[in-house]
């Protein structure tokens, strides 16, 4: 199974924290929207797209690649983020943009991953910044357990 991680994390580098153990686990390269040659992707019988949450989505540069991909039949990809906020109706409507436009191109969304990530956006910053700390140690097992499973349950089929 060759597995690619497609990454954007600028805040304060939350989301490269779980995509660390995302490609440790799946032996993963990580790579950013902007390194991706769109034809090199066949390569890969997964994909993990992922970054912070910027304005209730995920960044424009990965939205923007997902918009070029080429068209693929039933190609497992998975999404992830980390955020201010989470809740599993929250994350599911965070991640409905990229989700409907990797499904649009013919992705297989096999699993999401969402967590937590320090906050300094906006006024928070007077206030000493939401969520210091995270993604702290659990959500990095909980990154672990989730790449584990999607390990798993890949070899399987
Ligand atoms: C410009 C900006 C907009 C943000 N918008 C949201 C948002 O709409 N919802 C949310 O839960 N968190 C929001 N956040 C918080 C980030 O999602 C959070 O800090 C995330 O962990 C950043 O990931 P990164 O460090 O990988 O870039 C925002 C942060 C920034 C800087």
């Amino acid at each position: 199974m060759k597995s690619l991680l497609v990454l954007f994390s600028y805040h304060h580098h939350n989301t490269e924290k779980i995509a660390n153990v995302f490609a440790k686990v799946l032996d993963a390269q990580i790579k950013t929207p902007q390194q991706i040659n769109t034809e090199e992707l066949q390569e890969y019988n997964l994909i993990g797209f992922g970054s912070g949450i910027y304005g209730a989505k995920h960044h424009k540069d990965l939205l923007d690649l997902a918009d070029i991909l080429p068209q693929v039949t039933n190609r497992k990809a998975f999404i992830y983020s980390t955020s201010a906020f989470t809740g599993e109706a929250k994350v599911a409507k965070d991640h409905s943009l990229l989700r409907e436009k990797l499904q649009s191109k013919g992705y297989m969304i096999v699993d999401e991953f969402a967590c937590k990530g320090f906050n300094t956006n906006s006024f928070m910053k007077y206030f000493g910044g939401m969520n210091k700390g995270r993604p702290n140690a659990e959500d990095l097992k909980h990154a672990e357990e989730f790449a584990q499973n999607l390990k798993q349950n890949l070899q399987k089929k």
